[in-house]
């Protein structure tokens, strides 16, 4: 028996061909074309189960024939496949009803299994968004299969409600992509309010997140609202979320599965409407492993999972965002820069521990601080190897793996430097010098200059700490 009757619509006949057969073996009947004149005659006659379209056709656009679909056969599910891979075709298809967006090439396995959940899923028109008033700019740069996989996510996600967890290391976009979720999705007239666990005090997250009555706790002078009452209506960003207190992930949790919240020393519960989009940069499992994070929260959270790449990971990236970046900085009065083919081949050799954080310092300091309006591989590779392009390590939210990884990349720098064997000597000590020095100064300054607590922190004899200011000529007040 057949699966159901399948439209596919494409002006390449290679495609036409392999999507056809696969189909077809897989039990759907198939009718194809390459124009959208026929396919909407085939739709408006009432026949067919399922559409698989591309976008563009010598006849038209697609997404401006999907209004008229949905219009004649609310009930029918369309899968648009697109070679222009970007984020707005990704949103494009989302905001048009697409049940399905695939970026080629894509997998023939997952068309198939697409089409059959397509055709045996309750149908139900899907709606339509209204588009006039969403940005035009495009927020996320890059085409990368590692992206499309992100986009794809994305476009299923935009118009619903689902809470969404983004992991990625530092500097991948996980915020970017929360705001992006938010800016383009249903609840774009609603706040977007963010609010990151690792930068407040661990005791004061709950009065933070909930809000507080007056008189709650001691300082509690007045009525404070919280992110949750800030974020009504719209999308509640909750950042860093392994550096969040088991208290306060216990009190989340209920929320999330209640619906409602107390303030910090209020009784009556509040109803919420937010929606819950996450983000880490740690590994969750490690941390429920370790008993630091609650399990049933991480599932609360995570129901869908959506890991950013890095950007050694998606290296073909590297010139879209380049030319975004340096956009930008004309935009923002800083000038034309043109980076040649050598300098985009450094960088795509150098391997980006701080992701397109620091990419985009890079392209910042390239225009801001040379002359020369063409800059070459010889600049670039200086850049990269004076290590300041370098996120500073931050213990709270990044991972001691970093701090392996830019040295790593340091020592791999160093040596091909010197590949001809004239390496100088002396490196050990150098090294260490180099990672002692802001170890110190920096826990000095968190301490605010006080040698005790710094020791203590350090994990040194203080006598030990005394001496190491003095060896690294540190200004221990500063
Ligand atoms: N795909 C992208 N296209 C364009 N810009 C990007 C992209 N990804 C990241 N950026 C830019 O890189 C910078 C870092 O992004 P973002 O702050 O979202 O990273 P993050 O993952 O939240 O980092 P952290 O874990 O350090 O908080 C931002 O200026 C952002 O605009
Ligand atoms: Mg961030």
């Amino acid at each position: 028996m057949s699966k159901g009757l399948v439209f596919i619509a494409d002006d390449d006949a290679a495609i036409r061909t392999v999507v056809s057969q696969a189909l077809s073996r897989s039990g759907f009947e198939v009718r194809v074309t390459s124009n959208l004149a026929t396919l909407w005659r085939w739709v408006s006659a009432g026949e067919g189960d399922l559409v698989v379209t591309d976008v563009m056709m010598p006849d038209g656009d697609a997404f401006e024939y999907l209004p008229k679909f949905r219009r004649s056969r609310p009930e029918l599910p369309v899968i648009v496949m697109s070679a222009q891979n970007t984020f707005m075709t990704a949103i494009r298809a989302s905001e048009h009803g697409a049940y399905e967006y695939l970026p080629k090439p894509f997998d023939l396995q997952q068309l198939i299994a697409i089409a059959e959940r397509a055709v045996s899923e309750p149908r139900q028109g899907r709606e339509q968004v209204e588009t006039s008033q969403r940005p035009q700019e495009m927020p996320l740069v890059g085409r990368s299969a590692a992206m499309q996989d992100v986009y794809r996510v994305l476009a299923r996600l935009m118009q619903t409600d689902l809470t969404l967890l983004i992991s990625g290391e530092s500097g991948t976009g996980k915020e970017l992509v929360a705001r992006a979720l938010h800016e383009y999705g249903k609840r774009k007239n609603g706040p977007f309010v963010a609010i990151n666990m690792a930068a407040i005090p661990r005791d004061l997250i709950e009065s933070e997140l909930f809000g507080h009555e007056k008189g709650a706790f001691t300082g509690a002078l007045t009525r404070s609202s919280g992110r949750f009452e800030q974020a009504e209506g719209g999308t509640l960003f909750l950042d860093e979320i392994g550096d969040m207190p088991m208290e306060a992930q216990t009190r989340l949790l209920r929320v999330l599965q209640q619906g409602e919240y107390t303030t910090v020393g209020g009784r009556t519960p509040i109803r919420t409407d937010v929606r819950i989009v996450a983000a880490t940069n740690k590994d969750l499992r490690t941390a429920i492993q370790q008993g630091q994070f609650r399990e049933d929260l991480f599932f609360r959270l995570n129901v869908v999972p959506l890991r950013l790449p890095g950007l050694r990971e998606r290296r073909e990236d590297i010139a879209d965002l380049v030319e975004h970046f340096l956009n930008l900085n004309e935009k923002n009065g800083l000038g034309r820069k043109v980076i040649d083919a050598s300098g985009i081949e450094a960088m795509r050799r150098y391997d980006w521990p701080g992701n397109v954080r620091e990419l985009e310092n890079l392209i910042l300091r390239l225009s801001a601080l040379y002359s020369q309006d063409t800059i070459s591989g010889e600049t670039i590779r200086q850049e990269l190897s004076t290590g300041e392009s370098a996120p500073a390590p931050a213990m709270g939210g990044e991972s001691f793996a970093d701090i392996s990884l830019a040295t790593e990349n340091w020592l791999t720098r160093h040596f091909s430097h010197h590949a001809g064997g004239d390496a100088p000597t002396g490196l050990y000590r150098d090294v260490l010098r180099k990672l002692e020095k802001p170890l110190i100064a920096a826990t000095l300054a968190y301490t605010r200059g006080n040698q005790i607590r710094a020791a203590d922190v350090l994990g040194i004899n203080r006598n030990t700490l005394r001496k190491k200011i003095r060896e690294l000529d540190l200004d221990p007040h500063r």
